[in-house]
């Protein structure tokens, strides 16, 4: 099995996906949630799966480096083969990201290197995109910059609002992720220095599932 924490700081509909996707067919095992927010209701969907959870308030501690010492104490007491971010809406510091090299992966609300950062549907709309959607990557010290694994593309129709692109980006986010942790559990997945390869071959794999 590959032992995997999730770390989400909010709804935790992708914690969600990655729960549904959990099968005897399917070597993941969700070891543990951690919060940084302790009314995330993705702590209630853990313990409804029967998953351990842990809360880690960022505002108990001084510094960025403080909480990530912290944070990493907490995540390697469930010695996890992958650490999963679903909406863990802080940005890690370097000793972090290369604690986890490799096994360290995020799902971004956009087609990255598009709107990196925060605010990514409005955004999409603010410049006429006529496509949007969403992107795993193996996490790196460039904020949503690390090696692209897999992406879904949506429409951007007229009359969308931020909302209704957040939903039709959502649905997408529900495949894209549990399809990519799927494939770290089964050892297709790796970083190496020219990018992600699934099987050995370059990705990412773009386009609708
Ligand atoms: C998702 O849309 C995810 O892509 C985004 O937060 C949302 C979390 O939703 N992540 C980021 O913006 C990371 N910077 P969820 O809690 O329902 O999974």
């Amino acid at each position: 099995p590959c032992n995997a924490v999730v770390l989400i700081s909010g709804s935790g509909s992708n914690l969600q996906a990655l729960i549904d996707s959990l099968g005897e067919d399917n070597p993941l095992r969700i070891r543990a949630v951690v919060s940084n927010r302790a009314d995330a209701y993705g702590l209630t969907r853990a313990q409804n799966a029967g998953i351990a959870t842990q809360v880690l308030d960022h505002k108990a501690f001084a510094d960025r480096e403080a909480f990530d010492c912290a944070l990493i104490e907490a995540i390697d007491g469930f010695r996890p083969d992958l650490v999963v971010l679903a909406g863990f809406m802080r940005i890690l510091t370097p000793a972090f990201v290369r604690h986890y090299s490799g096994r360290l992966l995020n799902i971004h609300p956009s087609l990255l290197p598009k709107h990196k950062g925060l605010n990514t549907h409005q955004r999409a709309l603010d410049a006429q995109d006529s496509e949007h959607g969403c992107s795993v990557h193996f996490v790196s010290e460039e904020l949503d910059g690390g090696p692209l694994i897999i992406q879904a593309v949506v429409p951007v129709e007229p009359g969308d609002t931020a909302e209704t692109l957040a939903l039709r980006v959502h649905m997408q986010e529900h495949r894209i992720y549990p399809t990519a942790v799927r494939w770290f559990a089964e050892g297709r997945l790796r970083l190496a220095a020219e990018g992600a390869l699934l099987d050995g071959e370059k990705l990412p794999a773009t386009g609708y599932l």
